[in-house]
């Protein structure tokens, strides 16, 4: 017997019902109950293949001039994945992606919307810090876009914000403009996957910018939404 859900929102709903251990499958045949947890061990395996594969670029001026990989930070299940543009002076030092001031009004926006920083996952355009904190170069937004698209699919978010210029250009080309694009959810295709997707302006650009803080609420308001509708838990 398979039981038909009417839509995709109750699956979510009972899988938000329930612990993070089984996963539910509606029909009568056996159930294969580990099947999360070897999911979550595969993801683990993936990701520290993805970071060695980013350790091992090759004549990457980033790269030589950084203290460190930056990779990511948060939670690897989240069903949200923030993508800014590269580590900062403080990222480059602690590991750690938007741990600076950017990262501190980043904690904040988050928490605007009731997200606990925790509870999603974080990364960057290029995983290395730009010498003198400069925007990536194109050849270098395009070279590691390979990465990122791996680390977004690896991830398989249900929401996927994209904080600045540098991280839509990354995923969506460079011919667009920030100002245009925001505030509206599109959809990123990657290897027949769909990624609904917010672009919004980067904190650290708000920071210099403050009367551009309005129609960050209003992009944030909607993510908001989308997360109530959609009934992700975080
Ligand atoms: N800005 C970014 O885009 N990423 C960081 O990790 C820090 C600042």
């Amino acid at each position: 017997m398979t039981i038909n859900l009417k839509n995709q929102n109750d699956i979510l709903n009972l899988e938000n019902f329930n612990s993070n251990e089984i996963e539910y499958i509606f029909n009568d045949k056996p159930i294969n109950r580990l099947k999360t947890k070897l999911q979550l061990e595969d993801k683990k395996k993936l990701l520290l293949e993805l970071k060695n594969e980013i350790e091992n670029i090759d004549n990457c001026e980033l790269k030589n001039n950084a203290t460190q990989l930056v990779f990511a930070d948060g939670n690897i299940e989240s069903k949200i994945m923030v993508i800014g543009e590269g580590p900062g002076q403080k990222e480059d030092e602690q590991g750690k992606p938007f741990v600076g001031d950017a990262g501190l009004l980043l904690n904040k926006m988050l928490d605007a919307i009731q997200i606990k920083r925790n509870d999603i996952y974080i990364t960057n355009v290029v995983n290395y810090r730009p010498p003198n904190n400069r925007k990536p170069e194109p050849s270098e937004i395009n070279r590691y876009s390979n990465f990122l698209r791996k680390h977004i699919l690896i991830i398989d978010p249900k929401i996927l914000i994209l904080m600045g210029s540098t991280a839509m250009e990354s995923l969506f080309g460079s011919k667009i403009k920030i100002s245009k694009e925001r505030g509206v959810w599109k959809n990123l295709i990657i290897h027949n996957k769909t990624y609904l997707t917010m672009i919004t302006f980067h904190p650290a650009y708000l920071l210099r910018q403050a009367e551009q803080k309005k129609y960050s609420w209003a992009d944030l308001k909607q993510i908001r939404k989308k997360i109530d509708e959609l009934r992700i838990s975080v």
